[in-house]
């Protein structure tokens, strides 16, 4: 039988409640240098920093999918990481991810769809209609950032397999190779990584299908060649480094959800009013965004559905979000 370390969400969030002043030392340094600071330290400073200047450039027009708050650095978007296939540090996936080989790409679909197969990454992704996304980013982790990503809608891709009467989810895999991805030497979860959403969430016009974020192709760090973006879920449902798209009739297994069941439901919508069972959901603190007072950083109010509700609520109308969380 494995031994299985906990989640590392169970390892290092422990700690952070919005009542606390206390914030876990490592991610407080993690963003001190991601908002500028100097202090040499373990993991976010050894990584590789990312120069957008080497990543190839993808024209996308303007969306009107926007907001208006400041953008969070290309230093800290692509330095301050979740892959848990390259470690539980937020510095690893940037020191480590450049191991990923995301040339050739492809994408096996199955289940129920009408056009199952294996798909090279640029017949399904048409990069003469790329278009540019403003969206916020927030964590189970209670931090949060506000992201330029560059893509297209996920149904405008997932319509094209010509899912069926009996597709009810749609279930996405990603790349689960341990010679590109040391961190899945560890049971940390079960690999490889996976993510669900119900059809109508995947259909609904926010969910997308991102290859770049600043007018770039991915780092790798941040789930290259393409990753999914939820804004109003939890980060972890926004999978990285997608290779395999499923359709099924019933609620497909996903990743934290089998870690920590109790901890991570399926749904996974942002809900403040719900909190997770070691600390509050009530608010986040803004990576990158500093008060004024040394290291002391910026909080905000968690709203519902991550700010998204005008567009998503409706989805969930007669569910109790306590029990579907
Ligand atoms: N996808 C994979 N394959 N592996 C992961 O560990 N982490 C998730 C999500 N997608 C993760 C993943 C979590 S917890 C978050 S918050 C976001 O990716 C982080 O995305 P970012 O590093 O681009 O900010």
């Amino acid at each position: 039988m494995l031994i299985r370390r906990p989640p590392g969400f169970a390892l290092k969030e422990n700690q952070v409640t919005s009542q606390s002043v206390y914030m876990h030392r490592r991610e407080f340094m993690a963003a001190f240098i991601a908002a500028g600071g100097a202090l040499a330290l373990p993991n976010v400073a050894q990584a590789k920093r990312a120069r957008q200047g080497d990543y190839a450039p993808l024209k996308a027009t303007k969306s009107s999918y926007a907001i208006e708050d400041p953008l969070t650095s290309w230093e800290a978007v692509t330095s301050y990481n979740n892959f848990y296939e390259y470690g539980t540090g937020k510095g690893d996936p940037a020191k480590k991810a450049h191991k990923l080989i995301t040339k050739p790409w492809s994408i096996t679909v199955e289940g129920e769809a009408g056009k199952i197969g294996i798909y090279a990454l640029e017949d399904l992704i048409d990069y003469n209609a790329l278009e540019e996304r403003i969206y916020r980013h927030r964590c189970v982790e209670a931090w949060s950032m506000v992201i330029p990503w560059v893509g297209v809608p996920l149904a405008s891709v997932l319509k094209r397999f010509e899912p069926n009467s009996r597709a009810k989810y749609v279930q996405f895999i990603t790349k689960n190779n341990r010679k590109e991805m040391p961190g899945t030497f560890w049971p940390v979860l079960k690999w490889p990584y996976r993510e669900g959403l119900r059809m109508d969430e995947a259909f609904n016009p926010l969910a997308f299908l991102a290859v770049g974020v600043y007018g770039r192709i991915l780092p790798n760090q941040n789930g290259a060649p393409i990753r999914l973006v939820v804004p109003w879920k939890y980060g972890y449902k926004s999978i990285k480094s997608i290779v395999g798209i499923r359709f099924s009739e019933t609620m497909p297994p996903t990743s934290w959800n089998m870690s920590a069941p109790r901890e991570y439901g399926f749904y996974s919508n942002v809900n403040p009013n719900v909190e997770h069972p070691r600390w509050s959901q009530a608010s986040e603190r803004i990576i990158g965004a500093q008060t004024g007072f040394a290291g002391a950083l910026a909080r905000r109010e968690t709203h519902m559905f991550n700010g998204y509700g005008d567009e998503v609520a409706s989805l969930y109308a007669g569910m109790d979000l306590r029990v579907n969380h």
